[in-house]
């Protein structure tokens, strides 16, 4: 009996279309002579028990052809490569929509040795901005591939205000930096997130301006963030794509804390049709400023941006943060309830916490791992 039935079936078996999709694998071959690349997987042939050899192409690049079914088009393929199929690539798996037809390439840019980004001073000093008319340094961190493969243009680019408090201890405004890049390293090597880069200007004497969209007459003073948002927009992101590996179409973040969460949010709700960052994070934001403004001026002026930017919110509730807190939940409120922006707005509620560096860096794991979570590639 099982023979008959398998006659019958044998011949749409035979004829079932395939998808033929390339994998490409760039790395540094003078690193590899002598051993072989391996890719490991879930679909098209692959598993994730034993690998598949890839040829050596040379020029720094192996390839192999996967040939899917046609059952597996939409579906999404899980990939990791090795070498001599024993040595697991770093990070995320790499993740592509298996296509509907052939031709396609899946690029893939592995590193295996390496754990921890760093951080480095752009071009050594300082930028100037015409728009501001000052000078500032800009610290760039890099994450764990960086200088192991020099093929992988990154996806992501993260923007963070207050660049000095970041990193570093000894330059830090405390004495104690937020220390992102462990944050950082962590999610990255654990597969959580893809890779980013972080670019941070530092402030400058003038930051209450700086970081301010409007005068405060409370505080006499502010009004000069459309100014410093024009200088990241077109002076700083211009230099740093041109500096550094991003491909062509990598997303913007923008994330800061105090002063520099509400310009962060408020870059997002400008008076324009054109918001090029797609991920707001605003922590411990001081949305008291000039009577509320933000919540009472500037979002109703505005309307809610589209498309809707990925946007995170959080607070303390000790010493400053207590009054952050409750400002920032009108300001959740509004977003959710009255622009409908649920779905992409999380608020988190930090017990606790008091408003600087320290609880900033314990916690900015949330809002990294909200905007870098890894999703799949198309062809
Ligand atoms: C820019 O700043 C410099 C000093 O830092 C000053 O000499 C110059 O006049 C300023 N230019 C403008 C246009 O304000
Ligand atoms: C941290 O800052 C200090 C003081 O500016 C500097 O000497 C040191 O090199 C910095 N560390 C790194 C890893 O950049």
């Amino acid at each position: 009996m099982p023979v008959r039935f398998f006659l019958l079936f044998l011949p749409l078996v035979l004829c079932a279309p395939t998808v033929d999709i390339t994998v490409r694998v760039w790395y540094r071959e003078a690193r590899l002579c002598n051993h072989n690349v391996f890719i490991r997987g879930d679909l098209c042939g692959l598993s994730w028990d034993v690998g598949t050899i890839l040829t050596h192409k040379g020029n720094d690049n192996w390839e192999s052809t996967l040939h899917c079914t046609a059952s597996d088009a939409g579906k999404t393929i899980s990939m990791k490569v090795l070498v001599d199929d024993s040595q697991w690539q770093v990070g995320t798996n790499d993740q592509f929509i298996v296509p509907t037809r052939s031709g396609g390439v899946a690029e893939l840019y592995p590193w295996f040795f390496t754990s921890k980004g760093s951080y480095e001073l752009m071009d050594g000093g300082e930028v100037f901005s015409p728009q501001l008319n000052n000078t500032r340094p800009v610290v760039v961190y890099t994450p764990p591939s960086y200088l192991e493969n020099p093929h992988k243009p990154l996806r992501h680019l993260l923007v963070m205000h207050d660049g000095q408090n970041l990193f570093n201890d000894s330059t830090s405004f405390i004495g104690e930096a937020w220390r992102v890049q462990e944050a950082a390293d962590e999610l990255i090597t654990g597969g959580q997130t893809d890779e980013f880069l972080i670019v941070g200007p530092y402030n400058t004497a003038d930051r209450m301006n700086e970081y301010t969209y409007s005068y405060d007459p409370k505080y006499q003073v502010g009004g000069k963030g459309d100014l410093y948002l024009q200088f990241v927009r077109e002076t700083l992101l211009p230099l740093v794509q041109k500096r550094y590996r991003l491909t062509a179409d990598a997303t913007l973040g923008m994330m800061g804390s105090s002063l520099g969460g509400l310009i962060s949010c408020y870059e997002g709700w400008r008076p324009t049709q054109e918001h090029p960052f797609s991920r707001l994070g605003c922590i411990s934001s001081t949305f008291d400023w000039n009577s509320e403004d933000f919540l009472n001026v500037v979002m109703p002026r505005a309307g809610a941006p589209k498309p809707a930017p990925l946007t995170y919110l959080d607070s303390g509730d000790v010493g400053d943060d207590l009054d952050d807190r409750d400002q920032t939940i009108r300001v959740r409120d509004a977003m959710t309830k009255k622009y409908h922006l649920g779905d992409t707005t999380q608020y988190y509620l930090d017990h606790g916490a008091a408003h600087n560096e320290r609880y900033w860096g314990k916690r900015v794991w949330r809002p990294l791992l909200m905007f870098y979570q890894p999703t799949p590639r198309v062809f």
